[in-house]
């Protein structure tokens, strides 16, 4: 039902700069950067084996992730698991009276459906769920 580990999150405070330990340091290599407008942050995608390290850093002071460093600093910020059926595993943790930031899952474009599971739920790490198409 849970096939792999996606990718982790880390938010930095700023791309270029928090890149530097995993790229050059550690010698990962760049898959791709994009800007997400809607969430108001750059990401970067290292690919490990299957699954990748994404960078996260907000490009604005309001956004949730840059309210996120702002009280917590630079860190974990989520993991994101693969599964087959997105709304079967959210059935089965409503059943279990998990609580959850989408109890539906979202839209994540291309075909992928994203759902992200509440910390209080987990030991205090933010989860995220994808279904890919
Ligand atoms: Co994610």
């Amino acid at each position: 039902m849970i096939t792999k580990i996606n990718h982790i999150a880390i938010v930095i405070p700023e791309l270029e700069e928090g890149m530097g330990f995993w790229v050059n340091a550690l010698g990962l290599n760049v898959k791709k950067t994009e800007s997400v407008p809607e969430q108001q942050v750059d990401i970067a995608f290292l690919p490990v084996g299957e699954s990748n390290i994404e960078l996260l850093a907000p490009t604005d002071t309001e956004s949730g992730v840059a309210k996120y460093l702002d009280k917590r600093g630079p860190g974990l910020h989520h993991i994101c698991l693969e599964v087959e059926d997105i709304d079967t595993v959210l059935d089965r943790l409503k059943t279990a009276s998990v609580p959850l930031i989408d109890e539906e899952p979202r839209d994540g474009g291309h075909g992928k459906k994203l759902a992200f599971i509440h910390p209080k739920g987990t030991g205090g790490v933010l989860v995220e769920l994808y279904q890919l198409p």
